[in-house]
């Protein structure tokens, strides 16, 4: 038993949820959001704030680029300076500004589908073009398919690529080879990385992640990446990360964009609740990221005993699950929506992820045992009514 409770339900159907804005009796298992309340040292480092009643304008002080730099060197071995640091009012926001500074109209951003639907629209809504290299599936385990990659690279088009690490949906882990490997080959055909690293504390016991960064020299000096508490702590409400640029080249011009944006104002709690995050928050999150292992091996074990048909890719990182459904679906793209309907769970249909992503569904398992028993058992039934109807 450890110092916090992971099995505590909290009812988030009256809070304005995004995740929990689902009618009465569906369960949410969706968009990567926890049902966990964060740790308690960051709760009560921001009533103390919130009851200090004056919410004006706040700076970005020393003490947020301590935390974001005492935190990487000790969890990641990755090594900032405070000057290579720039707060974001979020990921995403960091994302679409970089697209739209670093191409020009009609250039490619190239990424590794399936992944995070919400590239497309960061690279769309900016001007640019998505172009998209399959990851290849070997025993359960997702590779980047090199040739591809570089065939890709190569496209004098090609200007950025939008990577994942560790990788939504299919959690995983990329090793320091591969990363190495990636920044080779950008660096071959002048392609900036855009390293999205907001899952990166979201690990299995004794797994570790490798900043892109780290893995070259090549990979610190071409990079640009976004790091975030919001995921691993959730508080992805608070919007609050950053972005780490070593290359000063680079850094000036997503410093600069960011600020044309005006995404480079925190919010009155954004800064208290990062700081507390990495001050305060790893012995919570090192827990959390155990109950969510378990959680992980009790759908693994749940799944393969009682689910047959459905294939569990196993995850290293995030606490998203990725289902292989496509001996069901057999080129169907209704099996979520199927679900929904007729069990009230609801998770994400792969399709959004783009290429790989057909027949597939992700589920969030970060939330109570009992949570994660009650949306196994809708799975399974959902299924089985999915597989009886199209057998009809
Ligand atoms: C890979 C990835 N990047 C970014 C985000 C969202 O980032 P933010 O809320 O900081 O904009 C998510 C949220 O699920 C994500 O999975």
């Amino acid at each position: 038993m450890g110092k916090y409770d992971f099995d505590k339900k909290i009812d988030r159907s009256d809070s304005w949820s995004l995740k929990w804005d689902v009618r009465e009796g569906e369960l949410p298992m969706w968009v990567a959001d926890m049902d966990f309340e964060t740790a308690p040292e960051i709760k009560e480092a921001l009533s103390k704030r919130l009851s200090e009643g004056a919410f004006g304008y706040s700076i970005v002080p020393d003490e947020w680029y301590n935390a974001y730099i005492s935190w990487w060197k000790k969890r990641h071995h990755l090594d900032i300076k405070k000057e290579e640091l720039i707060f974001s009012t979020g990921v995403i926001p960091t994302i679409s500004s970089t697209v739209r500074k670093l191409t020009t109209n009609d250039e490619n951003v190239l990424i590794l589908t399936p992944v995070y639907n919400v590239f497309y629209n960061c690279i769309k809504n900016n001007g640019a073009r998505v172009l998209e290299s399959r990851l290849i599936e070997k025993d359960g385990r997702f590779e980047i398919d090199f040739s591809d990659l570089e065939k890709k690279l190569s496209d004098p088009q090609t200007s950025l690529l939008l990577f994942c690490n560790p990788h939504n949906p299919t959690g995983r882990i990329w090793t320091k080879d591969e990363l190495a490997r990636v920044g080779e080959l950008c660096e071959k055909y002048g392609v900036t990385v855009l390293s999205d690293e907001i899952h990166c504390d979201i690990v299995d016991p004794k797994k570790e992640y490798v900043p892109f960064a780290t893995a070259s020299e090549t990979c610190s000096r071409i990079s640009i990446t976004a790091i975030a508490p919001s995921k691993a702590f959730n508080m992805a409400g608070m919007c609050s990360s950053a972005v780490f640029v070593k290359n000063p080249f680079l850094r000036h011009k997503v410093w600069r964009q960011l600020n044309t944006d005006e995404c480079g104002e925190p919010s009155f709690l954004s800064i208290t609740a990062a700081v507390s995050a990495f001050t305060e928050g790893e012995d919570w999150l090192l827990e959390m990221n155990e109950y969510v292992y378990q959680n992980k091996l009790f759908a693994e074990t749940f799944i393969r005993d009682n689910i047959p048909g459905v294939r569990l890719i196993h995850s290293e990182a995030t606490y998203l699950i990725w289902l292989d459904c496509s001996a069901l679906t057999k080129g169907r793209d209704d099996l979520a929506a199927f679900i929904r309907a007729n069990t009230g769970l609801f998770v994400s249909k792969g399709e959004i992820y783009g290429p790989g992503g057909e027949g597939h569904l992700r589920i969030n398992l970060a939330c109570p045992k009992s949570t994660v028993e009650d949306g196994m058992k809708r799975l399974k039934k959902g299924i089985e009514m999915y597989c009886n109807s199209s057998s009809k």
